[in-house]
């Protein structure tokens, strides 16, 4: 039987009353912009991280693009982060007119390596981007200790990492600014696209609001009809999260914990299933509590294993293989094979498995037998 690797028609099934609910409050309430939903999703989005500010906005990759711009990040700046990550980590920092220095990662958590961050530092580099990839934080109390001592701003991509921690401190409190994506697929999904940045500064979070929002304090637009003139304190986009969008988030935000408990529980299973096979399972550090959004196995037959999985009708993803730095989008920075050993060897191996609150156990053990089966012992 096939397994999917998503089913956002289940899960809308599982939650309908309270999504429908949220819909139709915003549709029968006229306001489809600057409602109540937005302001009311931060406030619920930065408790629920225990952040004090969260700013939205309508991905993560604007997350990422309106936090570089309110740390004043631009051209002539360098941002320090990594190739085997999403497009938006390194063209964000491109958009703004910055020069991203890509380094490579550690071999176990696939997080920024911090000798090779030290080592990148130059003094145009005014940030760090670690990602936290697949959902295990990258080595952010170190990372912040390393960028303090140069001065640098720490912008943390936790857009596949919501709930998780490190060394008991919560992904959203550590690094100045953090973004997550409301990608329907993320841990907190949308039904379309959205994003937030959080961070415990205020005047940050102000500027990061008003870049976001057309470049004008938010209480101008609640004001509606009663604002008389435009008035725009800052260059600003339009990279706002729209009412519908906040209004299905909150309506889903209380799921997460057990859409993480389920994760975590599936990723248990697998890594039962898969020990002492040729799939070698992923070895979170043991500090860390890890997100799971994606369940991320290494093999050598790669290519031959996915084909033979497929043909027995169990999807598999290449997540963010190869990495960016082999991209076309990406040659003018002329980093070719060879550039990121430890990144590139990984883009090779790596082979996604399907996870999530979608999933029975059985499913998941199902695709862990299989797993085994084609990849050997
Ligand atoms: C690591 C990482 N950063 C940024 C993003 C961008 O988020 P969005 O798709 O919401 O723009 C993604 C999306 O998958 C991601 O995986």
């Amino acid at each position: 039987m096939a397994v999917p690797f998503y089913d956002h028609a289940l899960l809308y099934r599982r939650h309908k009353p309270v999504i429908d609910a949220a819909i139709l409050r915003v549709l029968e309430s006229g306001r489809l912009d600057w409602g109540p939903e937005v302001p009311a999703f931060e406030a619920e989005f930065a408790a629920f991280v225990g952040a004090p500010h969260a700013v939205s906005a309508n991905s993560g990759t604007a997350a990422l693009k309106v936090a570089l711009l309110a740390l004043g990040i631009g051209r002539g700046d360098a941002v320090i982060t990594v190739a085997n990550t999403d497009i938006a980590s390194l063209s964000a920092i491109r958009l703004v007119g910055a020069t991203p220095i890509l380094v490579d990662v550690d071999p176990v958590s696939l997080t920024m390596d911090l000798d090779a961050m030290r080592a990148a530092i130059t003094p145009a580099v005014k940030a760090v981007l670690p990602v936290d990839l697949y959902g295990h934080p990258a080595e952010l109390p170190a990372i912040l200790e390393v960028a303090a001592r140069h001065g640098l701003a720490v912008i943390e991509d936790a857009c596949l990492a919501l709930g998780a921690s490190i060394d008991g401190r919560r992904v959203g409190t550590l690094a100045h600014v953090t973004c997550f994506s409301f990608a329907p697929t993320k841990h907190l999904g949308s039904i379309g696209s959205g994003g937030a940045c959080v961070t415990a500064d205020a005047a940050l979070a102000e500027r990061m609001q008003k870049i976001a929002a057309y470049g004008q304090a938010r209480s101008r637009h609640m004001a509606g009809a009663a604002q008389t003139m435009l008035h725009h304190e800052t260059e600003g986009l339009n990279e706002r999260l729209d009412e519908l969008q906040a209004a299905v988030l909150r309506a889903k935000l209380p799921q997460v914990p057990d859409s993480l408990a389920a994760r975590r529980r599936q990723a248990g299973l697998y890594a039962r299933a898969l020990a002492g096979s040729a799939a070698e399972p992923p070895q979170p550090s043991p500090r860390v509590e890890h997100a799971f959004r994606n369940y991320v196995v290494h093999l050598d037959d790669r290519d031959g294993v996915r084909a033979r999985l497929a043909a027995r009708g169990i999807p598999t993803a290449l997540s963010y293989a190869p990495p960016l730095h082999l991209h076309p989008a990406f040659a003018d920075l002329g980093l070719g094979r060879g550039s990121f050993p430890v990144s590139e060897r990984s883009g090779d191996r790596l082979m996604g498995l399907p996870i999530g609150p979608h999933l029975t156990d059985d499913q998941v053990m199902e695709v862990a037998n299989a797993v085994v089966e084609e990849a050997g012992r």
